[in-house]
């Protein structure tokens, strides 16, 4: 896995990468010219983050939804508008690098034309919804020698980060067990329609297995994925138990139950239930269980409480985004951490510094979730080679 001791090394000065970035972008010559592929609810928000960023300069969109195209416009003045992203790839010489936004399971199509045209990608979470996409993105990488950071902005969030740095400094000793869940709402109902070509349905990209991967890969991810690179170890099993109890019109299940078994014998623990709308403070939870101690997010601060007692003890987080992006924020991603994950994209674009998220990171939350997936579609355990590599 790539969790392992460089993605710790980059995590661990995570901090003091992004509050150099200031000063990287102010003695930057010309910003670095972005085409935004896929303009969508989420597009919405990068684009609204990326107005606080004068290091970027957002000069293509390409998306086929009209609507959406012309909401996208609206907040990168002076972007030209293409239908067709193919058309943007040929057409525009203009660009320094690619920002996939699109249904995940184009992810690796729009990444794979990307690098053919010689252009670094940012790609949105999940990486892929097939390890098969997966291996072509990383291949494609490979190949043009260009960048692929992915999307997994959260483990930016000053409490996560925080956490995953006391938890690597060693304040509770050696992780021994993760426990977490989300429990939200439903998926988006505007989220853009898949046409099946065979039948001419349109369907909602979140309902089916093949345009969303697995309810999980599509939310839940991003808190396996901060797990996974705090656990820092090798997957050998997956077990998951999930189903349909609310909405019975679609393929993606509705509620998940999964267990991540690692090679020292840590257990992941995630549930995610899609119909829990109003869970207020029981809705997200990570709580990191380790050798000597106990330690978890609580109201801003992280809590901190030893086995042999003696109360908790509270470390503070400093969240130092400007509150003018905050403020700029749009939909439901109130933002800092996308504003960094751009300020960490520039500094591996400018200085080739390691993604923070890099390829092969995002391919083991894939294959962990699709494991996940195949597992409770079939009711077994599953071994880490009961998928491709
Ligand atoms: N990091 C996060 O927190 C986060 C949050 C939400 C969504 N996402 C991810 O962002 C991606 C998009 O999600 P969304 O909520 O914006 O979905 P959405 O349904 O709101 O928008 C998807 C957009 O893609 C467009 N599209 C479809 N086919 C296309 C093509 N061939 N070329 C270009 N554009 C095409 C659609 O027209 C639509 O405008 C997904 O991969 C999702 O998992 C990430």
């Amino acid at each position: 896995m790539e969790t392992n001791r460089r993605s710790f090394l980059v995590a661990a000065g995570a901090s003091a990468i992004i509050s150099g970035a200031s000063a990287l972008e102010a003695q930057s010559e010309k910003p670095i010219r972005l085409a935004i592929i896929g303009t969508g609810y989420r597009a919405w928000a990068h684009l609204a983050i990326l107005q606080s960023l004068p290091g970027f300069q957002v000069v293509a969109l390409a998306d086929p939804t009209p609507e959406n195209l012309d909401r996208a416009a609206t907040l990168a003045p002076g972007a030209k508008t293409y239908a067709d992203y193919r058309k943007l790839l040929a057409e525009r010489h203009d660009i320094d690098a690619v920002v996939v936004i699109t249904p995940s399971f184009l992810h690796a199509e729009v990444t794979v034309a990307a690098f053919e045209r010689g252009l670094p990608v940012l790609c949105e979470k999940p990486m892929a919804t097939t390890i098969d996409d997966a291996n072509l993105m990383i291949e494609a990488s490979r190949k043009s020698g260009k960048l692929l950071y992915i999307g997994f902005q959260k483990r930016l969030v000053p409490a996560t980060n925080k956490m995953r740095d006391l938890v690597a400094a060693g304040e509770i000793g050696k992780i021994e067990f993760v426990s977490g869940n989300l429990f939200r709402g439903d998926w988006n109902p505007k989220s853009w329609k898949y046409k099946n070509p065979k039948t001419g349905i349109a369907t909602n990209w979140r309902y089916l297995t093949y345009t969303e991967g697995s309810a999980l890969l599509e939310d839940g991810v991003h808190e396996i994925d901060c797990a996974n690179w705090m656990i820092d170890d090798r997957v050998v099993r997956v077990t998951a138990s999930g189903g349909n109890n609310v909405y019975k019109d679609r393929e993606t299940v509705d509620h998940v139950a999964a267990i991540v078994e690692y090679a020292s014998g840590v257990k992941l623990s995630f549930e995610l239930c899609l119909f829990a709308a109003n869970a207020g403070p029981s809705s997200r939870r990570l709580v990191v269980i380790g050798s000597e101690g106990v330690m978890y997010p609580e109201n801003g601060k992280i809590a901190i409480r030893k086995h042999g007692g003696g109360g908790v003890r509270y470390v503070d987080v400093v969240d130092d985004t400007p509150k003018s992006v905050v403020g700029k924020a749009v939909g439901s991603a109130q933002d800092p951490e996308t504003y960094k994950q751009y300020q960490l994209f520039a500094q591996s674009l400018r200085l080739g510094k390691p993604p923070l998220v890099g390829p092969e990171s995002a391919k083991t939350t894939v294959k962990i979730i699709l494991l996940a997936e195949k597992s409770l579609r079939e009711h077994r355990v599953l071994n880490w080679n009961d998928l491709p590599a």
